[in-house]
């Protein structure tokens, strides 16, 4: 997993988990009579790879807006991130066009293909057969993220593609240098991965794996990229890219469709919103969980003043909290297309307080007295950036293959990674995926349904201060967002945000993790004395990217996750013509 977690991001959870003492007034939202600024006064990014943060600054100061940043970071991630996220997979892109004042959320997860019945996911005793679920063809979905860029370049942006994906295709084409992360996926998924023709192509083009500093090209990649930027639409999903990619999902055995390639479409869908302790707070709606969860949590615990509590019951309101909204998740959560979600009730002040009053002051509430059964694992992948322009346009985008490297599938020819993202559907209703969490009815499989996500691409509004934030992190995605909009409100800058320490829980398994130094061992006593099992040392997890904007002060800042090496933060306030 990532590098030891950062000494200083041990301090700073104290200010918003453990020491209540240290709990700094939220300056951001203290009255003022200094008037506020109308505009950012210029642009920042943070994503996870310094290479994609500089392609966005790159199409600003070329005259783009932060929609065409952002197609080019997402162009750029696709390329140096393959263990990521990429074409071959999908994403969501939380919009705010400073224009129209409109904020979007632009829906590009991946697509059921027909042949994707819950039954093709069966071994023949009837279990869930995970190889399929998790490898090759059958575990990847119709990718969305080719789609979106092509979208948010034609609806929201002023460069054309040719110029928004030059980065991405430069440096499929001329490679870029291997790091840790690459080379320690592929170890981790190289017997999946070397199954494939296509992969192996790419992969051991000469000879060996990607090992650390050597450089990595993708010229089919590139060529891929290139269709895309000079056709749009159809240089992915039609004609020469879509020819390949259905042969090499046939030449391995799976099952798509022209159609299914041809009929694919983004949706543009209402961000959900909601209020906390001064904060105006837009997300990610279903086929996400993350936005109604976040909802749900902070809507639950803002009945305390989780600053005044010690750390023990701090942590326990919260997961508490956590523990409710995971196990609603799990009930009521997927595609809204297909399934009605009870949108109201879930996302109501006055069902939190129901919640609320089920919470034990000092107990912890057993699992197993709600219903469902337990569940394992974790994984790393996923990609999250942020951006502000000048003009005040936001974009929140986080994007994935879904595990490490995805489906382990390159098609032949199109340098095109496929996702398994297959996974996140509850294949077999009650048995967990990759990420612990499972599912029923709502998140069952069905031709042309989108997988529920947990990924939460978000925006925080105070009076003072504008907030973009999101991370990768599987099930944890939401908990990682809920930490980063409890450290803003505490008063911490991006950086600390990012650094901070992470707890979790998601009602099944029935534990508290924490990163390895985000509970005291005293901490962790109390918590075990109010019925609460603990694991204290996990492994880091997640990747957390945000910039922020105080109107106030009109100032910038970007905050980048301190677990990833190779992320960057950049404020870029050089002067330019109006545009
Ligand atoms: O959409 C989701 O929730 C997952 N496919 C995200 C996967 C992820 O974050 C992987 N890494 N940690």
């Amino acid at each position: 997993m990532r590098p030891v977690l950062h000494v200083f991001a041990a301090v700073v959870l104290s200010l918003v988990v453990a020491m209540p003492t240290a709990a700094k007034t939220p300056a951001a939202k203290t009255a003022t009579t200094a008037a506020h600024a109308s505009h950012p006064p210029g642009a920042a990014i943070a994503s996870a790879h310094a290479l994609a943060t500089d392609a966005g600054l790159e199409m600003l100061r070329k005259g783009g807006n932060a929609f065409d940043a952002a197609v080019a970071v997402s162009g750029v991630l696709s390329v140096v991130e393959p263990v990521s996220s990429g074409i071959g997979g999908g994403g969501f892109f939380l919009l705010h066009d400073a224009k129209t004042g409109r904020d979007v959320f632009v829906d590009a997860r991946e697509t059921a293909p027909e042949s994707a019945t819950p039954a093709s996911f069966l071994d023949a005793k009837g279990d869930l057969d995970r190889d399929r679920a998790q490898n090759g063809p059958w575990s990847a979905g119709i990718p969305g993220l080719p789609a979106a860029l092509v979208h948010i370049a034609k609806k929201y942006g002023k460069l054309p593609l040719t110029t928004t994906l030059a980065p991405a295709i430069r440096i499929a084409r001329d490679g870029f240098p291997v790091y840790e992360r690459l080379e320690k996926g592929y170890a981790s998924r190289r017997t999946v991965m070397e199954r494939y023709r296509g992969t192996r192509a790419v992969f051991l083009a000469d000879g060996d794996p990607p090992k650390v500093g050597e450089t990595f090209k993708q010229p089919e990649l590139a060529h891929t990229l290139e269709l895309i930027a000079s056709k749009g639409f159809d240089g992915f999903y039609r004609g020469e890219t879509a020819t390949k990619l259905l042969a090499a999902v046939k030449e391995e055995g799976g099952r798509w469709t022209p159609n299914e390639l041809a009929g694919y479409r983004v949706r543009e869908r209402t961000p959900l919103k909601f209020d906390y302790r001064g904060w105006h707070i837009t997300t990610a709606p279903p086929p996400s969980s993350g936005g109604v969860a976040l909802a749900e949590i902070l809507q639950t615990v803002s009945g305390w003043d989780l600053q005044k509590l010690d750390p023990a019951h701090r942590t326990h309101i919260l997961t508490e909290a956590m523990r409710r909204a995971y196990r609603d998740r799990t009930i009521y959560l997927g595609d809204p297309d297909f399934v009605k979600v009870p949108m109201s009730r879930l996302m109501s002040p006055d069902y939190a307080a129901g919640l609320r009053a089920t919470i034990h002051p000092d107990k912890a509430t057993p699992s197993e007295l709600l219903p469902g059964q337990p569940a394992p694992l974790e994984d790393d992948e996923t990609t999250h950036y942020s951006i502000i322009d000048a003009q005040g346009n936001l974009v929140s985008t986080t994007q994935t293959v879904n595990l490490t490297y995805g489906s382990g599938m390159v098609a032949t020819g199109t340098g095109v990674l496929l996702n398994n993202e297959m996974d996140d559907f509850a294949l077999k209703p009650g048995t967990a995926n990759a990420f612990g969490v499972m599912g029923f009815e709502a998140n069952a499989p069905k031709p042309g349904k989108r997988m529920l996500s947990s990924m939460t691409p978000s925006f925080m509004e105070s009076k003072d201060k504008l907030v973009v934030i999101g991370a990768p992190g599987g099930s944890r995605i939401i908990t990682e967002v809920l930490i980063g909009i409890l450290g803003y409100d505490a008063g911490l800058s991006a950086q600390q945000v990012a650094a901070l320490p992470r707890i979790h829980h998601q009602w099944l398994p029935d534990l508290i993790s924490a990163e390895a130094g985000a509970l005291d061992a005293q901490t962790v006593t109390a918590l075990e004395a109010m019925g609460h099992k603990v694991n204290a040392a996990e492994a880091n997890w997640g990747n957390l990217q945000t910039v922020a904007w105080d109107k106030r002060a009109n100032t910038l800042e970007g905050g980048t996750d301190p677990r990833n090496p190779m992320g960057k933060a950049a404020v870029d306030t050089a002067p330019r013509a109006a545009h």
